[in-house]
C-alpha cells in the first residue's frame, strides 16, 4: 500500500499547502490551515495501467417512460425558489445561521412529499445532529407525527450508502442534517474537516445520482457567511439555497445562488411560527405592514427577488454627530453603495453629510441587493436631511450613476403592478431605454402616476419643495 500523506488544508477555502504557516496563501485567511492526512500518495499516471472501458453514449432527448416529474412538495415558496419542485437524482445544499430554521424546514419539507396521496415518495431523514427523539419532538410540535417519513440518527456515510442502495427497501429522497457531521471511516480527519465533507459528499452524491435519488444537504455557514467547509461543495451540488433572516424577525428568507434546473436569486418568504414555518404568499405586504406614512426619512422601494416584485421600505436617519468620524450604520443594504450614493449627493446636489451620523434601515429584516434601490435610499437620505416626507402614496426604483444619472432597470413594469397592487398611486423611476425606435411606454397598463426622474438634482428639487408629479410627470 502506498504511503498515506499528511497535507495542512485550508478549511476556508480548501487550498492544499504542503508546510504548516499562519496565513493560507490561496484566500489570505489566518489560522484556517489544519493538518489533515489526505488520500494515499497520488498513484502513477494512467499511462501503464489497464485500459478503460469504452463510453457509452446517449442522445441529448430523454426517451419516453425515462423521464421522471419533479417531486413537488406543495410548500409553494419551497417549489418556486427549487425552479418547480426538487429534481430526482439531484443534489440541494441548504446553509444557513444555526437556529434559522433549515431542519425544520425540511422536516416539513419531507413529510410534505412523504404525506402525498397521489404518488408514494419514499422520504428519509437522516439527522446526525440531533438524536431520534429529538427529531419526534420537533415533529409532534409541527404536528407532522404522521407522515410516513423514515428516520434514523446516522453519521457514518457507508452505513447511510447501504440504505441508498438497499433495493428491498428503496428511497426516493433523503436528507442529511447536516454534512458537516458525516464520516467517511477511512479517512482519517475529523467529522466537519475538508476532506471529510467533501468525500462524503462526493459519495453520497454519486450514489444519489446512480440510484436516481434526491438529496438534500444541510450546510453550515462560517461566521462571515459562507458554506462551511471548501467552496468546493457548493461545486458539487445542482443547487445552493441560502437560508436567512434577522433572528429577531420572525421573517426568514430562502434564496437560491445557485439553480442547475431554475433560475437564481429567486426568494421565498417564510414566518417562523409556534408550530413551524408558514408560507408568506404576500411579502409586500408584510414588509410595509408597520410602516408609519408620511413621516421623514422613508422610501417605499419597489424591488425585484429574482422573479418576484417585492416592496420594502427603506428607512435613513441623518443626525447630527459629536464623533470624530461619523457613523455610518447600514442594515440590510451594501455599505459600499450607499457610501456611493452620498458621495453623489454630496458632489452632485451640494447636501453636507459630513458631521452627521447615518443609520440606513431596510425594514422587516430582508437584505437587498439590488442596485435598483439606490435612488430609493437616496430619497429616504434626503427626505430624512430636509425633513420633509417623500410624497404619499410613492414608490421609487433606480440605479443611480456617479455622474448623478439615474439609470434603468429591469422589469420596470413589474415593479410598477405590484406597487399598484397594494394601492400605491405614484412612482419615481428612469426613463427607460427606447428599444429599436419603438418607444417602450415605461407606464404599463396600470393606473399609477409615473413621474421620470434624470438625475439626482431632479430628485432632490422633487422632494425638498414637495412639488407635486404635475412638473416632473
Ligand atoms: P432549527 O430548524 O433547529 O434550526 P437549524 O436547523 O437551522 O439550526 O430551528 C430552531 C429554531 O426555530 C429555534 O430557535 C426555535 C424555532 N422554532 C420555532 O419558533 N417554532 C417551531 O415550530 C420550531 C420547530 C422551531
Ligand atoms: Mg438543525
Amino acid at each position: 500500500m502506498a504511503k498515506s500523506k499528511t497535507s495542512y488544508i485550508c478549511q476556508s477555502c480548501g487550498t492544499t499547502h504542503n508546510k504548516w504557516g499562519g496565513k493560507c496563501d490561496g484566500c489570505g485567511e489566518w489560522n484556517t490551515l489544519s493538518e489533515e492526512i489526505t488520500e494515499n500518495a497520488v498513484p502513477k499516471g494512467l499511462s501503464g495501467g489497464t485500459r478503460g472501458r469504452s463510453l457509452s453514449f446517449s442522445s441529448l432527448k430523454s426517451k419516453d417512460g425515462e423521464k421522471k416529474p419533479r417531486l413537488v412538495t406543495t410548500i409553494g415558496e419551497f417549489d418556486r425558489v427549487c425552479g418547480g419542485g426538487l429534481v430526482p437524482g439531484s443534489a440541494l445544499l441548504i446553509g444557513g445561521d444555526p437556529g434559522i430554521g433549515k431542519s425544520t424546514l425540511l422536516l416539513q419539507v419531507v413529510c410534505a412529499l412523504a404525506a402525498k396521496k397521489d404518488k408514494e415518495i419514499n422520504c428519509a431523514y437522516v439527522s446526525g445532529e440531533e438524536a431520534i427523539d429529538q427529531v419526534r419532538l420537533r415533529a409532534e410540535r409541527l404536528e407532522l407525527e404522521e407522515a410516513p417519513v423514515r428516520l434514523a440518527a446516522a453519521t457514518n456515510v457507508r452505513d447511510i450508502l447501504a440504505a441508498m442502495e438497499n433495493k428491498a427497501d428503496p428511497i426516493d429522497l433523503i436528507v442529511i442534517d447536516s454534512i458537516q457531521t458525516m464520516y467517511v471511516d477511512n479517512v482519517e480527519s475529523a467529522p466537519g474537516t475538508v476532506t471529510q465533507v467533501r468525500t462524503s459528499s462526493h459519495e453520497i452524491i454519486r450514489s444519489a445520482k446512480k440510484h436516481g435519488i434526491c438529496v438534500l444537504f444541510v450546510g453550515h455557514v462560517t461566521k462571515d457567511g459562507q458554506i462551511a467547509g471548501p467552496r468546493v461543495l457548493e461545486h458539487m451540488v445542482d443547487t445552493v439555497l441560502y437560508f436567512e433572516g434577522d433572528r429577531s424577525h420572525q421573517f426568514r428568507i430562502l434564496r437560491s445562488v445557485k439553480n442547475r434546473f431554475g433560475a437564481t436569486d429567486e426568494i421565498g418568504v417564510f414566518e417562523m411560527a409556534g408550530h413551524g414555518l408558514v408560507e408568506v404568499a404576500n411579502p409586500s405586504e408584510i414588509f410595509l405592514a408597520q410602516r408609519q406614512q408620511d413621516v421623514a426619512g422613508s422610501a417605499v422601494f419597489a424591488g425585484l427577488e429574482g422573479s418576484r416584485p417585492v416592496l420594502v421600505e427603506i428607512q435613513a436617519l441623518v443626525a447630527p454627530s459629536g464623533l470624530a468620524t461619523p457613523r455610518r450604520a447600514v442594515i440590510g443594504w451594501d455599505n459600499n453603495r450607499l457610501a456611493m450614493v452620498l458621495a453623489v449627493l454630496e458632489s452632485r446636489c451640494g447636501l453636507q453629510f459630513s458631521g452627521r451620523d447615518i443609520f440606513l434601515n431596510v425594514a422587516g429584516g430582508i437584505r437587498i441587493n439590488e442596485p435598483a434601490a439606490d435612488m430609493a435610499v437616496a430619497a429616504a437620505l434626503i427626505s430624512s436631511m430636509t425633513n420633509v416626507a417623500t410624497p404619499h402614496g410613492a414608490v421609487f426604483f433606480g440605479e443611480v450613476g456617479l455622474g448623478g444619472e439615474i439609470r434603468p432597470v429591469a422589469q420596470p413594469d413589474l415593479r410598477l403592478k405590484e406597487a399598484s397592487k397594494l394601492g400605491f398611486t405614484q412612482a419615481f423611476l428612469p426613463t427607460q431605454k427606447k428599444k429599436k425606435g419603438r418607444a417602450k411606454s415605461a407606464a404599463p397598463q396600470t393606473d399609477i402616476k409615473c413621474g421620470t426622474i434624470e438625475n439626482v438634482m431632479d430628485l432632490v428639487t422633487m422632494l425638498s419643495h414637495e412639488t407635486n408629479l404635475a412638473q416632473y410627470g
